[in-house]
């Protein structure tokens, strides 16, 4: 198949379909992660096969595991109780989650490895995860230029206990930490000051880790079946809004289901409700209230957007969420929302543009170090199409209208720039244009198929 230099989406009639969204990016990439650090056979079903998750898979297969595609989204890792040292470098593609979690991961073990990456996530900040690893006891060195890949990491066996306090709300960082403290002598401790997506810690739990949770306020929320121990006795104080307790832990392998990745829903949804007529459900969403900011967002936005069917599935709350065309208002968001939709501002702007009013989208500048900055390429290609936008140093304002569209906008190989300047085109009144769409399959393969199949007019050009 050959990959279309760009994409272009022209304005749609009605949307109408059922779709399911791809496996959640996050938890295939700690499925795969803590399958291989486990002891036996886990089966994981659901994986998201986009290439970010392909990247892990052929990563955890290096420090040892088995990994085996069964079907489609059906994987089977065989973990060894660790990592081995693997035999060439550790090459994560586009995947900040990937070699930030694996680099946790590895710490723990003695390894010498070199991780390495695409020419974006080459740009991207990794100290806020390697100065931890060293204060643990790890080596790190940057081969190239400080505080970006690549990066020679030298496990230390055991590493030492401490006591960390994030200073951004970052799950990558608190993810490495935790993957790390499993083997450190005495466990680790993680403070963050605002809770951000909890898929490791109950992952953590499900594999068998000694492992307890404590909100502002609240008592010891234990994720694991032991009896507790020696946290209880240390009678710490807890100021900041939530500390994870991890002890030295083995994991054991077990089954592993992944739902649809709400930030890929988020896409076909959004079509849905900028596309007039239009009525879209997105089946088995994960809805873990630390992933569902921008739902919460569009509803005061006005989107009719419903969720039926609420269940368990894999350990999370999934649910079929509904969306027909809307007729938005702008909204301020409120900062402290921020990491629970970190990754939906692009979409949201793009439907912002067709709100009345402003959106008012502030603290968040950890989207200027995402796959791209993504303040400055949603401003630029909104601005190119027609919306105003203000950008600020850390956030930007969206004031909608009319959109004009008719123009070709700059991704910089940012997957979900694209995605929502695609989405944007369907209702814009001139055919709007991507470069670099292959990039897409990082976390959404199928993606340009699955909006055909809702009726929208997206096309190779
Ligand atoms: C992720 C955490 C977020 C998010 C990323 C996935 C994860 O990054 O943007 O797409 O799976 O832990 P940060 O930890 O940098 O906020």
């Amino acid at each position: 198949m050959t990959t279309p230099s760009h994409l272009t989406a022209r304005r749609a009639s009605a949307l109408r379909g059922v779709v399911r969204a791809p496996g959640d990016k996050s938890m295939s990439h700690r499925a795969l992660i803590l399958g291989a650090m486990a002891t036996g056979v886990t089966d994981i079903d659901g994986l998201l096969e986009g290439e970010d998750i392909l990247a892990t898979a052929r990563a955890v297969e290096a420090f040892g595991a088995g990994v085996e595609r069964l079907g489609p989204g059906r994987w089977r890792v065989t973990g060894h109780g660790g990592f081995r040292q693997p035999a060439g470098v550790i090459d994560c593609g586009n995947a900040g989650t990937g070699v930030r979690l694996l680099m946790g991961a590895a710490a723990g073990y003695p390894v010498t490895v070199t991780f390495d990456g695409d020419a974006s996530l080459r740009k991207r900040p990794m100290k806020r995860v390697t100065g931890p690893l060293e204060i643990m006891g790890a080596k790190v060195e940057f081969l190239e230029q400080p505080d970006r890949l690549p990066v020679r990491l030298t496990g230390g066996s055991p590493l030492f206990e401490r006591d960390f306090r994030l200073d951004v709300p970052s799950a990558q960082v608190k993810s490495a930490m935790l993957l790390a403290g499993l083997n450190a002598q005495g466990g680790v401790q993680v403070t963050e000051p605002v809770p951000s997506r909890d898929h490791t810690e109950l992952m953590l739990a499900a594999f068998g880790a000694d492992i307890r949770i404590v909100k502002a306020g609240e008592m010891v929320e234990t994720l694991s079946i032991e009896p507790l121990t020696k946290h209880e006795r240390r009678g710490t104080t807890i100021n900041a809004h939530r500390t994870i307790w991890l002890e030295r832990s083995k994991l054991t392998a077990t089954a592993v289901s992944i739902p649809g990745d709400p930030s890929s829903a988020a896409f076909p949804l959004a079509a849905a409700l900028i596309v007039p007529g239009s009525e879209v459900t997105v089946e088995a969403v994960m809805l873990n209230p630390l992933r569902t900011g921008l739902f919460e967002t569009w509803r005061e936005m006005g989107a009719d957007l419903t969720v039926s069917n609420r269940r368990m599935a894999g350990g999370e709350e999934v649910g079929d969420v509904t969306a027909r065309h809307s007729t938005l208002r702008g909204v301020v968001v409120p900062p402290e929302r921020a990491a629970s939709m970190i990754d939906e501002y692009p979409i949201l702007a793009a439907t912002a543009a067709f709100a009345s009013g402003a959106t008012v989208m502030r603290g968040i500048g950890e989207m200027r170090v995402k796959e791209s900055d993504r303040i400055a390429l949603m401003a630029a290609g909104l601005q190119s199409c027609g919306v105003t936008v203000e950008e600020e140093p850390e956030g930007f304002t969206v004031t909608g209208g009319p959109v004009r569209g008719g123009a070709t906008v700059t991704t910089h190989g940012d997957h979900r720039i694209a995605m929502s300047h695609l989405v944007l085109g369907l209702a814009a009144a001139e055919p709007v244009t991507v470069d670099e769409p292959a990039m897409i399959a990082t976390s959404f393969p199928g993606f340009v198929q699955l909006m055909r199949g809702l009726g929208a007019d997206i096309a190779s050009t």
